[in-house]
């Protein structure tokens, strides 16, 4: 059986939810409630799914989240104004803005207008700086998934090959940084890389996020490789699916993280601990 082989997105995030429980009690009993404020544009199928989930998660780890759905309509000046408003409010602690927003909003300029010490998803650019120098930050929640399933896994990458397959703001580029400052050996592939799987034949551990089903296989990759799997993927059949040959590679791999149940359920978990972070902060 390959369960062994499983780093179960299902059990790192319920380990991780209890500890955030008990910070939130902790933080309650010295009087401060953890508050997360999410804002929507629009009506776009998928955000709408992605901020249930996350009111979902605030509510089983007892953090206030409160929900702020705009038109499609809001102007990015009306928009503003409400982030400054919450950068404000002193019983907010966290600002996440869904992305993506209406094309006649310039999404930096938003992003940016977000306190850095409420930036829950750490896309800000004062918090991409810090944690490209090393210092506290706070982490975006997909990249900092990838290492607590490798940290939980026992994996350590130290010295190790990393390969990255993608080269996105969100995911790509902040994982390979995290990856580096563990102080791995980091390879970042693209669209325009010459030979990829010559790449991650290489790697101890490849982490792949380039939204394609079944990108990666088992040919591309080296007998008891780590694999950590970013893609949400919908197949021909409609079932969700990630980039990995998930049954390709399950021979071959040493450890490798399943969709669903793998990094999507970890994002969501590093939102809560970003979220009792900005409390714990606020509190200093
Ligand atoms: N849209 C898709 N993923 C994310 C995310 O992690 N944060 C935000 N704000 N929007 C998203």
């Amino acid at each position: 059986m390959y369960e062994e082989k499983l780093i179960s997105g299902k059990e790192v995030s319920a380990v991780l939810k209890v500890e955030i429980s008990q910070k939130v009690a902790q933080l309650k009993a010295r009087g401060v409630h953890p508050k997360l404020s999410v804002i929507i544009v629009g009506e776009n199928p998928a955000s709408l799914t992605y901020v249930k989930g996350k009111h979902k998660d605030c509510a089983e780890c007892n953090i206030i989240s409160d929900n702020i759905a705009l038109p499609e309509s809001t102007t990015q000046a009306e928009l503003l104004e409400i982030i400054e408003k919450l950068n404000r409010d002193k019983s907010v602690h966290g600002i996440l803005v869904q992305l993506p927003l209406p094309k006649h909003i310039e999404e930096y300029a938003v992003i940016n207008a977000i306190d850095p010490a409420k930036d829950v998803d750490g896309f800000t650019a004062v918090n991409v700086g810090n944690m490209n120098i090393g210092k506290d930050c706070f982490a975006p929640c997909t990249p900092q998934g990838c290492m607590d399933m490798l940290d939980y896994a026992g994996v350590d990458i130290c010295g190790k090959d990393v390969v990255v397959i993608g080269r996105s703001n969100i995911v790509g580029k902040p994982v390979s940084v995290l990856a580096l400052q563990k102080s791995a050996t980091v390879t970042i592939c693209h669209s325009k890389t010459k030979n990829i799987a010559e790449k991650t034949r290489l790697a101890d551990v490849v982490i792949v996020a380039v939204g394609r089903e079944k990108f990666l296989t088992a040919d591309m990759v080296k007998e008891g490789a780590v694999v950590i799997d970013v893609g949400i993927n919908r197949n021909s059949m409609g079932k969700l699916c990630g980039d990995a040959d998930f049954d390709g590679l399950i021979g071959k791999v040493s450890k490798i993280t399943p969709v669903p149940g793998g990094v999507g359920l970890m994002t969501r978990v590093n939102l809560l601990k970003n979220t009792v972070k900005a409390a714990e902060n606020a509190e200093k």
